[in-house]
């Protein structure tokens, strides 16, 4: 174990190889509902009329990992040649399992990689229908700058007036206690296929976390021990900086609530100079 902290958690191939396989064994069934609920509630908010094979809706999966969400997206929507997802991720590691993910299915086309942090990605300004970042992919943002800069970005890339979608780490991880007390061991998975132990440790700044996952499959043939920096992001703050960004918050998405996230539904104003 070193006291360097890795910008780029998942840019590891031992993590990213796992990744799939420790969060749908260890999360069950609340991880297939997250992701039933949340492509449900993505497509709910895109207009498919306007989508043609000629001018297909261009959508941005931010912080898009192994792929889960959009796979699941363009499985779920039978007009799936009329959309475009451009998939951006800072880790190519997680890039190179949805790459080969994508190999098996029939999305190939609907699919673009950006292999950069949201806040620098090389990507069309004011073409995108829909943009979302979940599964608290903004908490692994420590500094408010970087955030501004990140959510200034999302805002360029998109059409006016429309969607951004977002999760921030909420109860589960950061409840009043785990901010005043010292540890907190959040998660436990203990079967005889895959171990895994999740841990959340106070730092001098109360609003910064060490976040400590251990795993190990022997079955699957891995072990590993990471840990990251996450931020806890208030909500008010977050909502402050959103706006200050030139988004309006539209609505919280309840239905969510059980994953311990706290997911919001942004709109883009289009009249508002950033
Ligand atoms: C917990 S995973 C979520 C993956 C995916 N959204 C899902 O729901 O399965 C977080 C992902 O966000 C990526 N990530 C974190 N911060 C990022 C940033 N600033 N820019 C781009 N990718 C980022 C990580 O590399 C990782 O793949």
């Amino acid at each position: 174990m070193t006291d360097e902290f890795s910008l780029h958690p998942h840019d590891a191939t031992y993590l990213a190889d796992a990744y799939d396989y420790i969060n749908e064994n260890s999360f069950g069934e609340t991880y297939v509902r997250q992701g039933n609920i949340l492509v449900e509630e993505l497509i709910s908010r895109i207009n498919l009329q306007n989508a043609s094979t000629v001018e297909p809706l261009k959508l941005l999966d931010l912080g898009c990992g192994t792929g889960r969400i959009s796979l699941q997206f363009l499985s779920s929507v039978p007009e799936y040649k009329a959309i475009e997802i451009t998939c951006v991720d800072q880790a190519i590691a997680m890039q190179n399992v949805f790459r080969r993910k994508l190999e098996q299915t029939e999305f190939e086309k609907q699919i673009q990689f950006v292999t950069s942090p949201i806040a620098d990605m090389n990507v069309d300004a004011g073409k995108f229908d829909m943009a979302w970042a979940v599964f608290t992919v903004l908490n692994y943002i420590t500094d408010r700058d970087t955030l501004k800069r990140t959510i200034s970005k999302v805002y360029e890339a998109l059409k006016p007036n429309s969607n951004f979608i977002v999760d921030i780490a909420g109860f589960a991880f950061f409840d009043e206690k785990m901010r005043t007390e010292k540890t907190n061991r959040i998660f436990e998975f203990n079967e005889s296929f895959l171990k895994r132990i999740v841990m959340i440790h106070n730092t001098e700044d109360p609003s910064i976390f060490t976040y400590e996952e251990y795993a190990q499959s022997g079955k699957m043939r891995f072990k590993y021990f990471h840990y990251i920096k996450l931020k806890y992001w208030s909500i008010d703050e977050f909502k402050q900086i959103m706006e200050e960004c030139g988004f309006s918050f539209k609505c919280d998405l309840n239905r969510l609530n059980f994953t311990g996230s706290h997911f919001m539904v942004f709109e883009k104003i289009s009249t508002q100079s950033v």
